[in-house]
């Protein structure tokens, strides 16, 4: 699922310090609402969570999966899967509800295609992981449809000029241009010990 680095390395690079997360949480305020795009075995899910924990501002994490086989299974080898381990019974509440709650966290999953998901009852991201199988393997997520959405749920946002950031591993043509019809800025993001690009997309827009 994820690069030879490992996925919490991965998650802790590209998604949890580049996007200044333990910064952006530190102070209070409205809740700081994240999609995860892709929640896979939600090693960036929880790096997002654990860097939250105890922070002075909420948290709310709102992942998307389409199969969630691959984390139900995980959750009975957490010996193959360590970083599962504190967070099962976590885990199994999302699965079971829908939604995990404690203190200032909140964890919300909604299964189905995403891009026949209806997010209109969602809040808006201030920031979105989105970490979806290569362009090569599934071109139709890294079209401009899908970034389409992402973008126009940051309608409210953007009139109040508050950005929000989109970070991804893939650095491929296809969906920078992609990002960049949807509406998105699209610059370089943070490389990794593996990956020297990545991208890092953005709203125009104040930021935190
Ligand atoms: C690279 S993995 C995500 C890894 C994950 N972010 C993590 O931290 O472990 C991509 C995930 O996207 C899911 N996926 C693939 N197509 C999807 C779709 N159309 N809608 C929602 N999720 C999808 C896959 O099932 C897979 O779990």
């Amino acid at each position: 699922m994820h690069s030879s680095i490992g996925p919490l390395e991965e998650a802790r690079l590209l998604y949890i310090e580049q996007s200044e997360l333990s910064r952006r949480i530190a102070d209070g305020g409205e809740p700081l609402v994240i999609y995860d795009v892709g929640l896979g075995l939600a090693a960036n899910a929880l790096g997002a969570l654990e860097c939250a924990k105890g922070a002075g501002r909420s948290l709310q994490v709102i992942s998307f999966e389409n199969d969630l086989d691959g984390i139900r299974y995980a959750l009975t080898q957490t010996d193959a899967f360590p970083f599962l381990q504190n967070w099962k019974s976590a885990i199994e509440e999302l699965l079971e509800r829908g939604i995990w709650k404690s203190e200032n966290l909140e964890w919300q999953v909604l299964e189905g295609d995403f891009l026949k998901l209806d997010l209109s009852k969602l809040p808006e991201p201030e920031m979105i992981f989105f970490d979806f199988y290569s362009p090569k393997v599934h071109p139709q997520l890294w079209g401009v449809d899908c970034f389409r959405k992402l973008f126009l749920k940051t309608e409210k946002r953007r009139a109040q000029k508050l950005r929000t950031d989109l970070y991804t591993y893939s650095s491929s043509r296809v969906a920078r241009e992609s990002l960049a019809q949807a509406g998105f800025q699209v610059g370089e993001g943070k490389p990794t010990s593996i990956k020297r690009n990545t991208t890092h997309a953005w709203t125009d827009g104040r930021s935190f």
